[in-house]
């Protein structure tokens, strides 16, 4: 089976749109949200003109903060705390990555944990670790949903993740240990990472190599979720060999139109959270 993260972000893009045009009925307010980006780089670019793009779908406001590639990182944190004391902001997303002038670490820090809408904040962070309600990063949080679509009920199942990132490995492993998995993270320093493929009836690919993952490093029956978004000769690839995998597994995503549309409907679910939040 295919798994359809593009009809999957329809569903929850239209759940999100209803709540927030309910909202503005009661309320005459909508959900902000106000993106940084710095210099020019293409993917970059792409992702914000798309967050923004889907925003206006389901009725956010968005406000894209551009500045230059040398721009200095004091600029960046005086906006960030502008943003964070205007009422009318309820979400900051700092694309990345940042040119190296700019510490990401003193960023994220700065952004207020309420309008966190990457959920990349310490505070964040820790309370998802801890089990606590936390607003969590998109891919992995769309990672999930997609998951639970296919099977409700993970107990026991061994879940293993592929790359250690802050945006998707780490989060992704506190999820499923939410869900009760048995969760083992695998990196690039792992001494036999097709091995412990072997292992996953769930298994979570986001390390950033083209065809990383071959036919035979799965197990029938698995489920499949692939994070990578490579180019390849002009083609979008991502980290499973998709066309060989997909027929030995019982689920897995497609790349483009799996992970990538989900994470940008969940950037919106965050976003609308936050309004809520602030509401009350
Ligand atoms: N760059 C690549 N993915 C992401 C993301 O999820 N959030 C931000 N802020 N930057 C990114």
């Amino acid at each position: 089976m295919i798994i359809d993260g593009k009809k999957e972000a329809e569903i929850l893009r239209h759940e999100i749109k209803k709540e927030i045009s309910l909202l503005k009925g009661k309320i005459n307010k909508v959900p902000s949200l106000s993106v940084i980006l710095v210099g020019n780089y293409t993917p970059s670019e792409i992702y914000v003109k798309n967050k923004v793009k889907k925003s206006k779908e389901v009725g956010i406001n968005s406000d894209v903060i551009r500045y230059p590639d040398d721009v200095s990182e004091k600029e960046i944190l005086r906006k960030i705390i502008e943003l964070n004391e205007d009422s009318e902001v309820s979400g900051i997303l700092v694309q990345l990555p940042l040119p190296k002038q700019i510490n990401k670490e003193k960023i994220i820090n700065l952004i207020h944990p309420s309008k966190d809408v990457d959920g990349f904040h310490p505070i964040n962070v820790g309370n998802l670790a801890s089990g606590y309600h936390a607003i969590t990063p998109c891919t992995p949080l769309g990672c999930s949903l997609l998951i639970k679509k296919i099977e409700k009920d993970l107990t026991g199942k061994h879940a293993v993740i592929v790359g250690r990132s802050n945006l998707n490995g780490k989060p992704m492993a506190q999820l499923l240990l939410k869900e009760n998995c048995t969760v083992t993270i695998v990196h690039s320093k792992t001494k036999n990472i097709k091995a412990e493929c072997l292992k996953a009836d769930i298994l979570v690919v986001a390390i950033g190599v083209p065809n990383f993952v071959k036919k035979d490093w799965v197990k029938e029956d698995s489920i499949i979720i692939d994070v990578g978004i490579n180019k390849v000769e002009n083609k979008i690839v991502g980290d499973v060999k998709f066309e060989d995998v997909k027929e030995k597994v019982k689920a897995i995503t497609p790349v483009p139109g799996g992970v990538g549309p989900m994470t940008i409907a969940c950037l919106l679910k965050n976003t609308l959270e936050c309004f809520k939040a602030r509401l009350i």
